[in-house]
């Protein structure tokens, strides 16, 4: 099949290209070549005779940026010349053929008002549901158009539901689960490498392609599925947790707002491969932006310097926290608990969904082992349990200090 000139589908994206059903479903591990895939089948639909409107969806902004760039460089290729706008968002246009790469982000309003006769969402098992069926699916009602949703798994979520039905159906959605080894191009060696970097049953997930739900996870994947549907109001208290890098692990930072009996996440973000000024200056600037009215910090292995630091860069409300197991097993099982009992709301990040994902109890000698499975990171998940930690406990309770030395 000639969809760009020079570049030949490995079997298993070919199988994507030639499927012809309306809805189409490929659950892929990582390094698979889904973004390539992707930009291939943007770009054969931009070049087809008919005009047609195509839009790419993905988790974030940066995500679909990839694939935009991707597809671009497949239709420079074929000799096309679209033209280009990248920002505020990316839009190309190629005679009467229209390209959106959007977010997913906040329930889909970057993507609501059009019609598409091609819609692809990249990591979609990322993608919250409604979004999907909601949002997306109502834009195809009018022209007819085609839906490919194109994944990592991520448990037994919706992503695998559409998977499911294509193993049953076949003809109105068609559907393909392919580990990352069914990519020729990727060495083994490769392979070799990132199953050493990481427990089995991730390996199994992130290159088997598996869908795996349960064993020894914490966070359940439905949990969390029903934290990003919540709609919580916007009132109450706001608090924040600090996660400090430490090796080459991420700072990571998460604010909420609410108590324990409800609490909204309002920001999660993670960074790595800062030094400790610049690690402290960019949480400094955004706690003194939002104003927590509580800071609770892992001071484990960091000690007290950082916490000083932090005061003196205007954010005297913080605290301190040491990790020991129990601390640590505390934490976790209350923000078990707040996802498991719908008390909280969360942000489609797709690095949080990832690490809760992949958040694991080990059980040892001395109790569970809580941690993100062999070489996933937890750092988001810890700066979220510190956040859920700080919290007051009622709506209309009073801030309690956590006691603990400063
Ligand atoms: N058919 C192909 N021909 C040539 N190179 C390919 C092909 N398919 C994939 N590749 C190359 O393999 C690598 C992985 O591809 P790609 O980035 O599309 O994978 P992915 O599944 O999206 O990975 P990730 O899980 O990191 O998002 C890239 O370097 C890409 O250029
Ligand atoms: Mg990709």
């Amino acid at each position: 099949m000639s969809v760009i000139s020079g570049w030949r589908p490995h079997p298993g994206q070919r199988a994507f290209l030639e499927s012809r059903a309306p809805v189409r479903v490929l659950a892929c591990g990582r390094r698979w070549g889904k973004t390539e895939v992707i930009a291939a089948e943007i770009a054969r639909a931009l070049l087809s005779d008919s005009p047609r409107q195509v839009l790419l969806v993905a988790p974030s902004h940066e995500q679909s940026m990839l694939g935009f760039e991707r597809a671009v460089e497949f239709l420079n290729r074929a000799g096309a010349r679209p033209a280009l706008r990248r920002s505020p968002a990316p839009t190309l246009t190629l005679g009467d053929s229209k390209l959106w790469a959007r977010s997913a982000a906040r329930g889909g309003m970057f993507l609501r008002g059009r019609k598409a006769h091609l819609i692809i969402v990249d990591e979609a098992a990322y993608v919250p549901e409604p979004v999907i069926t909601e949002v997306l699916t109502p834009m195809l009602a009018d022209t007819g158009g085609k839906l490919a949703l194109v994944s990592t798994p991520r448990g037994k979520n919706h992503f695998y539901r559409f998977y499911q039905q294509g193993q049953e159906d076949g003809v109105n959605i068609w559907s393909l689960r392919s580990p990352s080894w069914h990519n020729p191009l990727l060495s083994p060696t490769v392979l070799r490498m990132q199953a050493s970097l990481m427990s089995a049953r991730q390996f199994q997930v992130e290159y088997g392609a598996m869908f795996l739900d349960d064993a020894g996870q914490v966070f359940r994947t439905e949990w969390v599925d029903a934290a990003l549907q919540r709609n919580l109001p916007d009132e109450g208290l706001i608090v924040a947790g600090v996660d400090w890098a430490r090796r080459q692990d991420y700072t990571a930072l998460a604010i909420l707002r609410g108590s324990r009996e409800g609490a909204k996440l309002l920001l999660i973000r993670r960074w790595q491969g800062l030094s400790w000024k610049e690690q402290l200056e960019t949480v400094a600037g955004l706690l003194r932006l939002n104003q927590p009215v509580r800071v609770l910090c892992d001071r484990t292995g960091v000690g007290d310097p950082l916490l000083e630091a932090l005061h003196e860069a205007g954010v005297p409300q913080a605290e301190g926290l040491v990790f020991t197991q129990s601390v640590k097993q505390n934490l976790i099982e209350n923000l078990a608990l707040m996802l498991e009992q719908g008390r909280l709301q969360l942000l489609p990040d797709s690095a949080l969904l990832n690490e809760l994902y992949h958040f694991e109890a080990t059980p040892t000698e001395r109790g569970a082992r809580l941690q993100g499975a062999g070489g996933v990171h937890d750092d988001m998940v810890i700066a979220l349990a510190l956040a859920a930690w700080a919290l007051p406990h009622t709506a209309t309770g009073a801030i309690r200090t956590s006691g603990q030395k400063r």
